[in-house]
């Protein structure tokens, strides 16, 4: 499946600010939360309705209703709880788990610290929120700690990605679908993503 990014000039213009290095970490949550609610749109157009009749005030009509408990949002902490405000704004009854994971500066092979996740976790669907896709590889070892949970659908939320972390997840796990605001130029010497947004967890809490 090809990654699907979000084109619209309402999200290059949000991008456009999230990107500066002048912009504050009040002003940064705000946007992730914002481009978060947009992803999460995308994401869910092939939700599963159940059909149901209601009355209107005018007359009675069958629509649809969506079952929000066959959902899990799952951040990839740190940077992935910056995008969670914004997934629970649209889908707030979806349940929640945590994996935590950190990038080892020196080799940049991700490190694995915390996973739990929703009772039921193979019967939902899981939105897989980080906001960086860089070298791919905290996003590949989420999705194979969720698959080896039983785990059937995956889709994979970023704000950025480069084409190098898209490339290594598309070939390992062509099921997932990964969606972005903006796919990036590439990565840099140090496996940061070009232009980018620089650490996305360090912008979010003002730890730097
Ligand atoms: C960042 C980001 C991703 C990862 C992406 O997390 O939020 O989890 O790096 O890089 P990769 O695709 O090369 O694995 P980081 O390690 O900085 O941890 P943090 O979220 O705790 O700041
Ligand atoms: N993690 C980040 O926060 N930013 C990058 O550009 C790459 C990994």
């Amino acid at each position: 499946m090809k990654a699907i990014e979000l084109n619209h000039p309402l999200i290059e213009h949000k991008l456009s600010i999230l990107r500066n290095k002048k912009t504050g970490t009040k002003e940064f949550r705000e946007l992730i939360k914002e481009i978060s609610m947009f992803l999460c749109y995308e994401a869910m157009k092939d939700a599963k309705l159940e059909r149901l009749e209601i009355e209107t005030p005018i007359e009675k009509l069958k629509t649809g209703k969506l079952n929000e408990d066959n959902y899990a949002f799952i951040p990839i902490l740190r940077a992935g709880m910056g995008m969670l405000d914004g997934v629970i704004s649209v889908v707030p009854n979806a349940k929640i788990g945590h994996i935590g994971m950190y990038r080892d500066e020196k080799t940049f092979e991700p490190v694995n610290y915390f996973f739990k996740v929703p009772k039921g976790i193979s019967k939902k669907e899981i939105l897989l929120l980080d906001p960086m896709l860089a070298t791919g590889g905290s996003a590949l070892d989420a999705i194979d700690l969720l698959k080896s949970k039983g785990v059937k659908k995956i889709k994979f939320l970023c704000i950025i990605a480069a084409p190098e972390g898209i490339k290594r997840v598309e070939e390992k796990h062509p099921d997932v679908q990964i969606y972005c605001a903006h796919i990036d130029k590439k990565l840099n010497e140090n496996k940061y993503i070009v232009p980018g947004l620089g650490d996305a967890g360090d912008r979010i809490f003002g730890t730097k």
